[in-house]
Parts: structure tokens; sequence; C-alpha cells
């Protein structure tokens, strides 16, 4: 699965960003507020706007503190996917509950500082497990490739979460992703920054294919 991230469109065009993509598997929402991380994007009201302008179902990364108390709203929203940062959590379990009940895929973050193993059981509560591989923040950075340990380590223990990966995703670098047994590939500057982003999409798609993901 691709999930392009509209980080890297064009802010003030992001009906017509929903439709340069078309074929993507999900779209990549990144919310961010400016204390969880140094830089602040978008909130629940833009995501409601963007929730009706296209049928790509939505992937909200919220990169906030007290998701505890925010993340339900996006799934209230009608968000296909709401991840949250275990660095930020305080009761995740609760918010996975409370995402599911709102009809939502549960989803938790790790940053690339941030140990998966203390966490491999609470992940029996979520549908996805988001393994950032960039500083969370900014989009445009350089891949991580020693967080592939992470996904290496989630696929072994066989746990029951798409693994999505997010930061750093382009030609030079899905292979890998896709070798090491990542479901979803998160990409920002290399869907927008390409002259046709549909292209781009389904280029990263074969290449991730290639790379071994199904
Ligand atoms: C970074 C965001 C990413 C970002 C990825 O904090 O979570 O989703 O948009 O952008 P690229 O693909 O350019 O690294
Ligand atoms: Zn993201």
């Amino acid at each position: 699965m691709i999930a392009p991230s509209i980080l890297s469109a064009d802010f003030a065009r992001l009906a017509e960003a929903t439709e340069a993509v078309r074929g993507a598997d999900w779209l990549h929402v990144d919310v961010m507020d400016g204390h969880f991380v140094p830089n602040l994007t978008i909130g629940l009201p833009v995501v409601q706007a963007l929730l009706k302008a296209t049928d790509i179902p939505v992937d909200c990364h919220l990169m906030i503190d007290e998701p505890d108390r925010w993340a339900i709203g996006y799934a209230e929203a009608g968000a296909h996917n709401v991840t949250v940062h275990v660095e930020a959590a305080r009761e995740p379990v609760k918010i996975a509950d409370g995402l599911r009940a709102a009809g939502a895929k549960a989803g938790l973050s790790v940053k690339p500082g941030t140990p998966l193993e203390p966490y491999l059981d609470l992940l029996a509560h979520f549908d996805t497990l988001l393994v950032m591989s960039v500083e969370p923040g900014f989009g445009g950075q350089d891949f991580m490739p020693a967080v592939l340990d992470k996904v290496r380590l989630a696929k072994r223990r066989g746990l029951d979460v798409l693994v999505e990966i997010d930061g750093g995703i382009n030609a030079d670098t899905i292979e890998q992703a896709a070798q090491a047994g990542v479901d979803c590939f998160v990409a920002g500057s290399a869907v927008y920054g390409a002259d046709d982003p549909a292209a781009a999409v389904a280029a990263l798609r074969d290449q991730a294919r290639r790379g071994g993901a199904s």
C-alpha cells in the first residue's frame, strides 16, 4: 500500500492534491501541534474538509501532545486510520478502544529513537504500527535504515498489525523497506515532488512489490 503524505502538497490546493494521487491506498495527513514536534500544520477542521473532498481512506498521523484528548475527534470525523505517538499517549489502550469504537483503525507510532520491545504487548490493542524513519516534524529528510530492525521485529513476532513506515521513502529506499516486511509506505516529497504524482504512486507500488511487499 502507498500512502501519499499531503505535507508535501500545496496547502492552498488540498482538494486538487487528493485528486492528483488517484489510485493511492491511503491519504496520509500529518497533524502537528508545534509542541510534540517543532512544526505546526493542520488540525481537525481541515481534516473534516479533506474527508468531504476525497474518497481515498484518510490516514491521520497525530504528532501532538495530549492525543488522549484529541485523537477520538479524528475517528468520529470519519478518518480510516488514526495514529498516535506512544511517546505522547498517557492511556494508549483507552485511546485504541475509543478509536475502534468510533469506527476507525487504531495506530501506534514510534519515533526513530524509541525502542519497540516495551510496546509489543500493547500492540495487541492496535491495528497499525507506524515506524518513523525520520525525526517527525518535516518532510524531505533522509531515510534512517536502522529503524528497519523494528519492522523485522514486529514481523518476527507475528504481530497482527499493519506495519507502516514514514519518512524518506523514495525510489532509492522503498525496496529495502519492502524487504524488511513493511505493508504500507508513506511518501511525501517522492510523490508530490514528482511531475505526475499518480504515476509516482504507481511506480513506488511496483518497486515495493519487486522489493518483496505483498
Ligand atoms: C514527517 C511526516 C511525514 C512526511 C514524510 O514528520 O510524518 O509523513 O510527510 O515526508 P517525506 O516522504 O518527504 O519524508
Ligand atoms: Zn506522517
